[in-house]
């Protein structure tokens, strides 16, 4: 599978460093140029000169030399396809979450404009200290992709969770980046999330209990590999993924605005949003006082953001809707698949306790209006937003190339 990409290898202080040159290898073999940036720590564990011989290419470590060392970072980093670290150090890991830039590799790191890949290695206890696990977080909120160490036997002669992966699973995951960047470069995805919030007085709303978890989960995957992202957000607590537009709304009346404006110029629209089906129908501007009495409210539908849109759907777009049940009866989901008028609707079960509303989990059926009715599983919200897009490509390509 020759991709002829020009990836970009950083090595990080680790016994695992001389993995590397494995890594480098595979990746070559695929048929992409790869360029070799050691840390001075990287470099005690294997010569420079292997670098050289494995890439093809002079290994480069100072930020600063006589070889106009100066501007290399920018170099370096205007023309990868892919940074992947490997293996990466704890010390580098929370360098490149703080944004330190007192290398080359981590000056690199924070110059690139294309998808970052790290591969951790390192002591189990080191792997899973808060602090790691908070750094990592951090990465992957900003669509840093992790290929996690495997168990194994590690540098202190301890069986545990840290080893780098094998070099044979980072081609994989880097053969799937490239492909799906490739997929996915420059495409205009516009993504509802969170929850709507319908006045009833000056203090008082009706909402619902999303969190925005899985919206948000969207927006990052696509980001990371290569999307134009837009949210179209509820209130919600969450960080704003680097590099996405948001727009934040409150009501499901200026969500609806927000997507009809923006659905025009992006080809594909995910509705993961838990609109509010029914608005007050007047709200009051005042706060209202407590009377003794009770108070009726009378609530009044709102528009289905989602049907609209796909009234306005042109040739070439693509229209995914959720659906929050509480029966995953198979022909109920294909019927409302269809009454929506969407080309996937993603269903969750959201009587089952930790998945769906709030939770970091989520257990998603993919449905089309063909009939076709596909499992992705249970898994956290950030791998199935993954597989969920993987899903969405895959058929909407299939569409494009009208198989
Ligand atoms: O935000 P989290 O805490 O991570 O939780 C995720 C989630 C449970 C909210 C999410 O996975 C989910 O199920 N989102 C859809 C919730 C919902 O409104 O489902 P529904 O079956 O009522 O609506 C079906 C589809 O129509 C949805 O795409 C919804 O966005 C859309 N809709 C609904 C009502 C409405 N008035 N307009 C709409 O566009």
């Amino acid at each position: 599978m020759a991709s002829s990409k020009k990836v970009l290898l950083g090595v990080t202080g680790s016994i695992a460093a001389y993995r590397a040159l494995d890594v480098a290898r595979l990746l070559r073999q695929d048929g992409n140029d790869v360029q070799m940036v050691a840390t001075r720590s990287a470099l005690r564990f294997f010569p420079r000169l292997n670098g050289e011989v494995f890439t093809g290419h002079p290994v480069y470590s100072e930020l600063f030399d006589s070889n106009g060392g100066g501007v290399r970072h920018i170099e370096l980093a205007d023309r990868s396809h892919l940074l992947l670290v490997a293996p990466a150090s704890a010390d580098f890991i929370a360098k490149l979450s703080i944004g330190l830039a007192d290398d080359l590799l981590s000056t690199i790191c924070l110059a690139v404009t294309c998808p970052i890949v790290i591969a951790p290695a390192m002591e189990e206890k080191m792997y899973f200290h808060p602090a790691i696990q908070a750094h990592l977080e951090t990465l992957r909120s900003r669509g840093v992709h992790e290929i996690p160490p495997e168990k194994g036997s590690l540098a202190s002669g301890k069986e545990g969770v840290g080893r780098l992966q094998s070099p044979e699973r980072i081609r994989k995951e880097v053969r799937h980046l490239l492909n799906m960047s490739d997929c996915w470069s420059g495409i205009r995805v516009l993504i509802s999330a969170g929850p709507t919030y319908e006045p009833i007085d000056a203090v008082r709303f009706l909402g619902n209990r999303s969190s925005g978890k899985m919206g948000y989960a969207l927006a990052e995957s696509a980001l990371s590999r290569g999307a134009v992202v837009t949210i179209v957000s509820g209130p919600t607590s969450l960080p704003v993924p680097i590099g996405a537009r948001v727009f934040q709304i409150e009501t499901a009346r200026e969500m609806e605005e927000t997507m009809c404006r923006e659905f025009p110029s992006h080809d594909l629209c995910i509705m993961a949003a838990a609109v509010a089906d029914y608005r007050i129908q007047s709200p009051s501007g005042a706060k209202r006082k407590k009377d003794g009495t009770d108070w009726a409210i009378s609530l009044t539908e709102n528009p289905d953001i989602l049907a609209g849109l796909s009234r306005k759907k042109k040739p070439g777009q693509f229209l995914v809707g959720f659906a929050a049940e509480t029966d995953m009866d198979s022909s109920l989901l294909i019927g409302k698949s269809r009454r929506k008028g969407v080309d996937i609707l993603l269903a969750n079960d959201v009587s089952r306790p930790g998945i769906g509303f709030s939770s970091d989990e989520n257990d998603l059926t993919l449905v089309t209006p063909l009939g076709e009715v596909l499992p992705l599983g249970r898994n956290t919200k950030r791998i199935l937003a993954g597989q969920a897009l993987d899903e969405i490509r895959r058929r909407w390509k299939s569409v494009e190339d009208g198989s």
